[in-house]
């Protein structure tokens, strides 16, 4: 259960979040869009510093991964093959007095939590859920009714059709996870590189999925970008287990120093044989400890050699891997690490949010921050101070993302900047104009230094490099 502390968090966050323009409520102006979002001027530099981040660490800085950026919209055979079409649903359920529409296992599972007790929902059919409602007489958590229609299977996956004469129109899916594309693309792949196994392909885009029951904030909407690698590995010489672990590892670490995010609002939870897809041999979650309590952050599985084994027999082509040295020919294994952006975002912002007496600040690891520094004259009416330092935020904005302030007075001013976790304030004063330096603020011990305004540029990059590249 959630307690009061914890919503309240979420709630400043959420307010924090429109207020200084990191994530609005969609299309606002029409009465908004069930779990979609906009990212604001801040929240579009957060995210894309947080996917840079993965980019660098998991594609750019490794010798064995590299990069693909596959297509939304798929050929529609890939998600037949992948059991997409056939099996990515979620049980579904109406109250037929108010109309309103549940996942089936949130609501079993939203009753019991309210009544402080734990039920187990995963892997349970659509009869066994409608057979649990029934018996606990669980009621509508809007109505309070309990008139609930039969439990029905709600495939995830957006349609669409390519195509503008109806008779040649074909159904098309936008697709429900990047790592789809990935395996189609093996075979290009392994025949435009030399790599060997193993090695994996990393993938960063949008996916979209029709989910119906409202989310918290950006954990859960319709569409976000994910972050999935398929690390492809023989079986006869490489140990699942010990690649397994390693991944644990180079996830844990992400998390807790790329992300900077305090480990012990982490845990790993394996999956049951119940919940575990039939292809995979070991599935584990990173959770987080989120308001609203610990929930999926990030997937690992290791899926066999299901999903290339499916391709094969559905297009046909053999997508076998040759080793050139045994000259054996099998189909690889794959382990799959598997995250969405929008949640890390939604956890880095959580997680950084500190109130000191008045004063709020988001400790971002200084790399993700929306902006690296804010720069102010003293005084806004001295054109003087102006002048120098809007040289120095034109200087500066080459490098790196810098606001600008001149309004209210100095003190207000660093508040602003910290609630949006920017690392350094400059201020240029009337010494400056003297000594040809700046006063450097400190967000996180509000420490103030004097910098000559030629070392500026380095001392600020020097502290706020991405994690990645340091
Ligand atoms: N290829 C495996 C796969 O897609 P998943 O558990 O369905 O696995 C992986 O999704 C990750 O994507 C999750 O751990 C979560 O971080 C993120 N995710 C899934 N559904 C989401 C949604 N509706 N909104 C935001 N993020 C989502």
């Amino acid at each position: 259960m959630a307690t009061t502390e914890s919503v309240s968090l979420m709630d400043k966050i959420v307010s924090l979040a429109k207020r200084r323009g990191f994530v609005f409520p969609s299309s606002e102006i029409y009465g908004g869009l069930a779990n979609s979002y906009e990212y604001g001027p801040l929240g579009v530099e957060l995210k894309k510093n947080i996917q840079d981040e993965w980019w660098n660490a998991f594609v750019r800085q490794r010798s064995d991964m590299v990069g693909l950026d596959s297509s939304i919209i798929l050929h529609p055979k890939v998600w037949e093959a992948s059991g997409h079409v056939a099996g990515f649903a979620d049980a579904m359920v109406d109250c037929k007095n108010c109309k309103t529409r549940m996942r089936a296992d949130h609501l079993i599972e939203e009753y019991f939590e309210s009544k402080g007790e734990k039920v187990s929902v995963e892997g349970k059919s659509p009869a066994e859920l409608e057979r649990l409602i029934k018996d606990n007489k669980i009621p509508c958590p809007v109505c309070s009714k309990h008139d609930w229609t039969p439990v029905r299977k709600f495939n995830l996956l957006f349609e669409t059709n390519i195509g503008i004469v109806p008779e040649a129109q074909s159904k098309v899916y936008l697709r429900g996870e990047t790592a789809q594309g990935i395996f189609v693309s093996f075979k290009n792949i392994l025949d435009s590189t030399r790599l060997s196994l193993p090695f994996g392909v990393g993938q960063l885009g949008k996916v979209f999925r029709n989910e119906i029951t409202k989310g918290n904030f950006i954990f859960r909407t319709l569409e976000f970008e994910q972050g999935e690698i398929e690390y492809f590995f023989d079986p006869a010489v490489d140990d699942w287990q010990k690649l397994f672990e390693s991944w644990k590892k180079n996830i844990w670490e992400f998390a807790t120093n790329n992300l900077n995010v305090r480990a012990e609002n982490l845990r790993w939870r394996e999956h049951s044989d119940e919940e575990r897809s039939f292809y995979s041999k070991r599935t584990e979650d990173l959770e987080y400890k989120f308001p609203f309590g610990f929930k999926e952050l990030w997937g690992l599985a290791y899926r066999t050699d299901y999903d290339l084994q499916q391709h094969t027999k559905y297009s046909g082509i053999d997508l076998s891997y040759l080793d050139p040295v045994s000259g054996r020919k099998f189909i690889p294994h794959v382990i799959e690490p598997s995250v969405g952006i929008n949640r890390l975002m939604a956890m880095v912002m959580l997680d950084s949010y500190r109130e000191e007496g008045d004063r709020v600040v988001l400790q971002l690891k200084p790399g993700l921050a929306p902006y690296k520094a804010a720069v102010f004259p003293l005084l806004a009416n001295k054109p003087q101070l102006v002048e120098v330092a809007q040289g120095i935020y034109r200087d500066l904005k080459k490098e790196m993302t810098v606001a600008w302030d001149d309004r209210g007075n100095i003190g207000k001013r660093y508040y602003a900047q910290d609630e949006i976790g920017t690392p350094y304030c400059v201020t240029v004063d009337f010494d400056s104009l003297e000594n040809k330096d700046v006063t450097v603020r400190d967000r996180d011990t509000m420490k103030q230094d004097r910098v000559p305004i030629k070392e500026l540029s380095r001392y600020i990059k020097e502290a706020v490099r991405p994690n990645s590249l340091h």
